[in-house]
């Protein structure tokens, strides 16, 4: 356990800088993306032991379809090798996983290993652990606006009903609390269509680290800035 003084409710984290480390030792790019699940995997562990409610990890974006066909494949064999090492000790762990995006889009193994480990840790009750697979914010928030269209075309919904609230649980995220902090790795400064409707009030950290480089001191590190930073959600403070 830990004496932090404020702990967010929700964590997102932006892995990037696999492929700047495997240059930086001359080593291909896949095995900086190995050694990225290395870091993730501590992380994770870390975020549940201290009791993390939400941990969102950006693991593969809309975007990334268009690597190399070869290290798109891999990164697939990555994931679907990742939930066959870790889903048991994540469910011992009592981890709850979730996956943000279009689960329809992925390889058939990878799909059949995340929709396994989603239905095998949906009854646990502790961290919640959101992995976005084949995630764009912005068509995250297309398929929640064509959602409620339907809702309001079929008469469900009336267009006064629909607020903020109806937006936000219609997102892949429903049902959970807002980003408090967002983490992006090796130094750039950009959200990359992540979580952008729930990082509306988010504090942005932006650690000079390649992922693969972060280890659970630093993410204790981020934790503790974000402790100590004054969060007036556009208010003012009296
Ligand atoms: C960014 O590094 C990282 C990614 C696009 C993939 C992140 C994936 C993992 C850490 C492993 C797979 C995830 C799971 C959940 C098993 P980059 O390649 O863009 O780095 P660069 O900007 O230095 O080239």
């Amino acid at each position: 356990m830990t004496n932090l003084p404020k702990l967010p409710a929700h964590v997102a984290i932006i892995m990037d800088g696999n492929g700047r480390w495997a240059r930086q030792h001359a080593l291909s790019v896949m095995r900086g993306h190995r050694q990225g699940v290395e870091a993730l995997r501590e992380i994770i562990r870390y975020s549940s032991d201290i009791g993390i409610q939400v941990l969102s990890l950006y693991a593969f974006s809309t975007e990334n379809w268009s690597r190399p066909e070869a290290e798109v494949a891999a990164l697939m064999r990555l994931i679907v090798e990742f939930f066959h090492s870790e889903i048991d000790e994540l469910h011992q762990n009592q981890v709850r996983i979730r996956i943000l995006g279009d689960v329809d889009g992925l390889t058939q193994p990878a799909r059949q290993a995340v929709l396994q480990a989603t239905e095998r840790t949906a009854q646990n009750t502790g961290l919640q652990l959101n992995i976005a697979l084949n995630y764009g914010a912005h068509s995250e928030m297309l398929r929640a606006v064509r959602l409620l269209l339907a809702e309001v075309q079929s008469g469900a919904l009336r267009p006064d009903q629909v607020d903020l609230g109806s937006i936000s649980q219609r997102l892949y995220t429903a049902g959970q609390p807002q980003v408090d902090l967002l983490i992006r790795t090796s130094g750039e400064q950009r959200l990359s269509n992540f979580l952008l409707f729930q990082s509306a009030y988010a504090e942005l950290l932006f650690p000079d680290i390649l992922w693969p480089d972060f280890t659970v001191a630093h993410y204790k590190e981020a934790l503790a800035t974000y402790g100590g930073r004054d969060r007036r959600f556009g208010g003012r403070k009296a």
